[in-house]
């Protein structure tokens, strides 16, 4: 298949929206007008269902992770690449809801993961890490994207450094609103609705 084909299947993959259909299936409402608006597992455990967080993030990390894996297995590590940054386009810019998706941060992981695992530990470390000390989902997915990158670098695989740097700019470009509210010391803790 071509590089193109892998693409596109990586973004339609990405584009499957879990968290709006776990909240919407579960009768939680819609994850749109509920928190911060947004479609991920950290605005759905604003609902207080946290089986249904932990199962957005899972399923919204294991998108990217299979659209790399499968890309991989039949066409190699370029179509690898190339279907993950879509997976993470995808969730982002989804066309089935008119292009207005998610912040990225669990297609990102899930992503890294399955392009290199150690790169993908190491930005779930960060994550990990950050979020247990601020409590804060925005600050960590921000710290984990920053530094993609330069773990990317570090360990050697200069391929990755472009994805990396791809999805942190992204992120960062999605985190607009709470990047505004961190520095104005509102942006709310884990599970908090402000
Ligand atoms: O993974 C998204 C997270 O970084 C921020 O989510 O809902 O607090 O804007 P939220």
């Amino acid at each position: 298949m071509s590089l193109i084909l892998w693409t596109v299947l990586g973004y339609v993959l990405g584009s499957i929206p879990f968290g709006l259909a776990i909240a919407r299936a579960l009768g939680l409402g819609d994850l749109r007008k509920i928190g911060s608006g947004n479609i991920g597992a950290t605005n759905v455990l604003r609902t207080g269902n946290k089986p249904a967080a932990l199962a957005t993030l899972l399923l919204d990390s294991g998108k990217g992770a299979i659209a790399v894996l499968l890309a991989r297995y039949f066409g190699g590590e370029t179509a690898a690449m190339l279907a993950g940054g879509a997976a993470f386009l995808g969730h982002c810019f989804p066309v089935w809801l008119g292009f207005r998706g998610g912040k990225g941060v669990a297609t990102f992981l899930g992503t890294l993961i399955a392009l290199y695992w150690p790169l993908g530990l190491i930005a779930c470390l960060t994550w990990l890490v950050t979020a247990l000390i601020s409590r804060i989902s925005s600050l960590s997915a921000l710290l984990a994207a920053a530094l993609s990158p330069v773990f990317a670098w570090a360990m050697g695989r200069n391929e990755l450094i472009l994805v990396s740097l791809f999805m942190a700019a992204l992120i960062f470009l999605r985190h607009k609103a709470n990047i505004a509210r961190l520095m104005n010391g509102t942006e709310p803790r884990i599970g908090r609705k402000g």
